[in-house]
């Protein structure tokens, strides 16, 4: 089969490196892929929004499969697009994708459908909100209706905070049409972890759990980012609370999509906070997480293309997916000064040692060839150093071994990714 990856991130040279190990792939591009990605598939260089010459370059290609990383592809509607084309994708319609484009929808969905999130109430101006926020106190949470490419939240610990949150929404339009509506919502105490599970639109084949770690600092301090590292499977979400959530979140959320004529192929990852063993839905997102995906898929063991086809044509009902008795454990090394401004075009080294050690694997995100054939940094977080081992402390320590191989100007990662794991081991 010939298929194509959408996507520049870490995540989609996760996706493209787990596709490339399957029987069924023969050709493999990237669009726009990155340095990695270059080296394991051909890297197309169109915008991954552009979506018309997206389907005009599947088509001329014959593209057996799409698979589309990012959500605003997915919110534009580039399923809905490839498959009036003809051409097979991986990922929800624009009408199911409204569950990550839409905090609002998916609010008011979740109130309806009895699944557990916190309370919440929805504001379209300033003067109300700021209201509602002066009744209820803080510790508050503000968030941005749409897209914001994950700046759109605030928790708020002062008054001051979620005021400045609002004025960034309201007046500010900090958000464009993002901000038109605004979500503000119980601040919930626990611990976060990524579940992520297949959809066919009926049928839910669930991911090991993975955790996340959002701030830049450690000790989840500073401003969140993208991710800074993950691991997985995470001993969070024991054996009865991934009962729990198959059962009454993915399930309900899928059935209740499939009632709403929204039916839900694809990734379906849901954003969890679990407060005294009870998992509540922090939110949804429409594709496989970053940095999740690249702690998650090195430990799949099924191929990833039966899965993706068995997702899209409907058929996960009686599947089960088989993974590595093994944790992976993912470091992101950014550029210094991200989330904020950072510079670009520094030079990597170490990288050829690193990929030859053993339980080791650099899934590379912001990185690009440049003309001398060196690759140089090209965005905010530019690595993801993954180790592997049944161990969870080994995995950790090949991790941060393998990290002081590689160097760049500037770099900057954490050095506590996977440490929230030694309360529960
Ligand atoms: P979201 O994009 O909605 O997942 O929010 C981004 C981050 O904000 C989450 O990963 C949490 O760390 C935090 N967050 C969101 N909603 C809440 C909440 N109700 N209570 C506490 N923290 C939250
Ligand atoms: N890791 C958070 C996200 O993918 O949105």
């Amino acid at each position: 089969m010939r298929i194509l990856v959408v996507g520049s991130g870490g995540r989609e040279h996760a996706i493209a490196y787990k596709i490339k190990q399957s029987k069924l792939c023969s050709s493999l591009y990237c669009l726009p892929g990155n340095g990695g990605t270059a080296k394991i598939a051909k890297n197309i260089d169109i915008k991954t929004d552009d979506i018309k010459r997206i389907v005009k370059f599947s088509k001329k290609e014959n593209i057996d499969l799409v698979v589309v990383g990012p959500e605003n592809p997915l919110a534009l509607g580039i399923v809905d697009e490839l498959e009036k084309a003809g051409i097979n994708a991986f990922g929800p319609k624009k009408n199911a994708a409204i569950i990550e484009a839409s905090k609002t929808f998916t609010k008011s969905f979740l109130k309806k459908h009895s699944i557990p999130t916190a309370e919440y109430e929805t504001f379209y101006d300033f003067d109300s909100a700021k209201k509602y926020i002066e009744s209820k106190g803080v510790p508050i949470v503000v968030k941005a209706d749409g897209l914001a490419a994950g700046k759109g939240v605030t928790v708020a610990k002062t008054e001051e905070e979620a005021t400045k949150a609002l004025e960034d929404i309201f007046i500010k339009k900090r958000f464009g049409e993002a901000g038109n509506m605004a979500v503000i919502e119980e601040f919930l105490e626990g611990e976060e972890a990524s579940f992520l599970a297949f959809s066919d639109g009926e049928n839910i084949l669930p991911m090991i759990a993975a955790q996340d770690h959002k701030p830049i600092y450690n000790n989840d301090e500073g401003p969140n980012t993208g991710g800074m590292g993950a691991y997985a499977p995470t001993p969070i979400i024991d054996k009865e609370i991934q009962q729990y959530i198959t059962e009454n979140i993915m399930k309900k959320t899928i059935l209740g999509m499939e009632a709403e004529g929204r039916a839900y192929k694809g990734v379906l990852y849901a954003g969890l906070m679990i407060k005294n063993k009870k998992p509540y839905v922090l939110e949804f997102n429409c594709r496989f997480g970053d940095p999740e995906t690249q702690a998650i898929l090195p430990l799949l063991e099924s191929d990833i293309v039966e899965v993706m086809l068995a997702t899209v044509e409907g058929n996960l009902d009686g599947y089960s997916l088989k993974w590595k008795n093994e944790y992976a454990i993912s470091v992101v090394l950014a550029s210094g000064g991200y989330p904020l401004n950072y510079e670009k075009d520094k030079t990597i080294t170490g990288l050829y040692e690193v990929e030859k050690l053993e339980d080791i694997i650099v899934f590379h995100a912001g990185t690009k060839m440049n003309g001398n054939g060196n690759i140089v940094t090209n965005g905010g977080r530019v690595l993801n150093v993954v180790g592997l081992d049944k161990d969870f402390k080994k995995a950790q320590k090949k991790a941060y071994d393998a990290i002081k191989l590689i160097n760049f100007d500037k770099m900057y990662y954490r050095t506590d990714i996977g440490n929230k794991v030694y309360k529960y081991l």
